[in-house]
Formats: structure tokens, sequence, C-alpha cells
């Protein structure tokens, strides 16, 4: 479609990069792997049925808070080009085009996610959507690519749905810094982040009754056993998720069902994992409006808004570029 640009900056050419990031986080202690490798097609497609589940309150209170705001939203930042970066299947993203196109003011929107699949479907479906609007699309990995950003003007940068919630609060900060370093003085940037609340709530939301959370968690090892032909068999790993109020954050992990021995022969790397031995998968930090206001100020952000829903369950910061 002639409205449509793709730039694909990863690819199969940085297998050795990614044995090497991979061989890293297993032998950390705990053991890890990067949570970005959920996300192939089946793993975007698992996450966007998450998000419709009874438990996983965080994507409809975010989307009842972006709807709230939208029009206001579009007003005091005159965007005319939204930046979403983690895009996925841009679901509440679309309520923040809409207002863009209320008001006359859509051009530009550029979806930047890890997973091609879901990229090249969104873009597809916006442009039919939304008449005249031009979709550049960004596949690559937001910690390494942000460069790859096209230039443009009156810009609104978005990272929604809790996503900055996988980093520790340092990385946090130094990514939004990376993510402000690509914009301009004034551009405006929204953040969604999970809030802190009780354990009860929060371990529901990722320990869903379907098993959704589960198979996700365990798709990681499908991810690797494909893309690395690495030995993991998902049967053997059990899923968990528990929130860890010291560090307040969900942990995720995959639970070694028995004693195993991997041989994981492209990282060059015999894994022995013990019974009960975890490999911790995600992390998702909770967020109040202080630590919201501190991570975007260390990454060079001024926070000119805080939006919540009555119960508190979800947050938006509304920041400009200092
Ligand atoms: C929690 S989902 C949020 C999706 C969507 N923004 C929403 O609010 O529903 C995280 C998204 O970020 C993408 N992602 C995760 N790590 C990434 C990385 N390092 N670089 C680029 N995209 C990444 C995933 O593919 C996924 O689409």
């Amino acid at each position: 479609m002639d409205n449509v640009t793709i730039d694909v900056h990863v690819n199969g050419l940085d297998q050795e990069v990614l044995r090497a990031e991979i061989r890293r986080a297993l032998l950390r202690t705990p053991r890890e792997l990067p949570t970005k490798y959920f996300y192939d097609d089946r793993g975007s497609e698992l996450f966007e049925r998450i998000c419709e589940l009874p438990e996983y309150y965080q994507t409809r209170t975010e989307h009842m808070l972006l709807s709230t705001i939208a029009d206001q939203l579009v007003a005091r930042t005159e965007a005319e080009e939204l930046v979403d970066l983690g895009a996925g299947a841009a679901t509440k993203t679309r309520v923040l085009l809409t207002a863009m196109a209320k008001a006359n003011r859509l051009r530009t929107y550029i979806p930047f996610d890890v997973s091609e699949g879901i990229v090249r479907r969104v873009a597809n479906e916006l442009v039919t959507e939304y008449r005249g609007l031009r979709v550049h699309g960004v596949i690559g990995d937001f910690l390494e690519h942000l460069e790859h950003i096209p230039s443009g003007e009156k810009r609104l940068v978005v990272l929604l749905g809790g996503t900055i919630g996988n980093l520790r609060p340092d990385a946090a900060s130094a990514f939004l810094s990376q993510v402000s370093a690509e914009m301009t003085s004034g551009e405006y940037f929204l953040l969604g982040v999970d809030l802190i609340k009780e354990a009860k709530r929060l371990e529901a939301a990722y320990n869903d009754a379907a098993g959704l959370t589960a198979e996700f968690n365990k798709n990681i090892l499908r991810v690797l056993r494909t893309s690395l032909d690495l030995d993991f068999e998902p049967e053997a790993f059990a899923h968990v998720a528990f929130y860890n109020p010291s560090d307040q954050r969900i942990e995720m992990r995959l639970r070694s069902t028995r004693e195993q021995a991997l041989h994981l022969q492209t990282l060059d790397l015999t894994l022995t994992l013990a019974q009960d031995e975890d490999i911790l998968t995600e992390v998702s930090v909770k967020y109040d409006r202080q630590k919201a206001e501190t991570v975007l100020s260390r990454g060079g952000f001024h926070m000119v808004e805080w939006y919540t829903d009555p119960e508190q369950l979800f947050g938006l910061a509304l920041a400009r570029k200092a």
C-alpha cells in the first residue's frame, strides 16, 4: 500500500547478538530470559487475548482513561504525528488516533514494535480505517534502535499498556533518557503505568483462570526453541507469578518441575536446573504518581498532568521534554 512504509531493524541476522544476550541472562542469579522474546506472532496474539480477560483490569481502565482525556490531550499537544512505542495491536491507540482525526490533525502514525507480524497487520488495518493516514512502522528493539524513529513535527510519543514496568526503575529512567534524546524540546510524551495496589488484585491479573498468562509465559520457550533451536521443553516448566512488595513489582517466572539438564547447543551451554529452580521471565514494576514523576524527570521529562481512574488502578502521566 502506498501510504504504508515499514522499516525492519531486527531480523535473523542478529543471531549472534541474540545468543550472547540470552546466554548472559540465563547465567545471571537468579536466571533470567529477556522479556521481549515473548512477542512473536503467537505471543502478541496471546497478549491481545490477555487484555480482554476479566482479571486483566489494566487494558479496560487505560482504555477508559484515554477515552476520557483524548480530546483535551489532542487540543493541548496539537499533535499531528503519533509515535507508539511497543505499539502491539494498537487497540487503545485508536482512541487517540480517532480524537486526532476528529480535530482534523491526524497525519502520521509510527508504530514501533519488536513483533513484525503485528506491526504489518496494524499498519494495513489503520490506513483503511483512517482516510489519508500515513503509517510508518518501525520493527526494532526500543532499547537499541530508537534512533530509527523517523523525524517529524508536532509529535506525541506514547508508551502505553504499562510496558515501562518491564524495566527496573533505573533502566526505565535510562530508557526514557534515550526517548527524550530523540524528541524536540516541548514535545509531549504520554506514559501509561499500572498502579501499586493490593497484592490479591495484582496477582489475579497474572494468574488468570483461563490459563492464558501461563501460555504466554511458556511461549518464550517456544520462541527460543524455534528461533535459536534451543532445547527447552515448555511442559517441564510451571507458570509462577507473584507480587514482590519490597520491589513493588510482579515477577513472572518459569519454574522447573524437575531436575533437568538442558543442552543449549547454539549457546554453547549446558544448563542444569534443579527441581523448583526458577527462570525470571518478566518483571512488571508498579507505580504511583510520585514514582512516575521521578522516573520521568530522571529521563529528562517534566510531568505536566496526571490522570487516574476513581479506583486508582491505572495512571497516565503526560510529560514534556524539558
Ligand atoms: C505490554 S504490551 C503493550 C502493547 C500495547 N501498547 C498496549 O498498550 O496494549 C508490550 C508491547 O511492547 C513490545 N515490546 C516489548 N519489548 C520490546 C522491545 N524491547 N522493543 C520493541 N518493542 C517491544 C511487545 O511486542 C508488545 O507489543
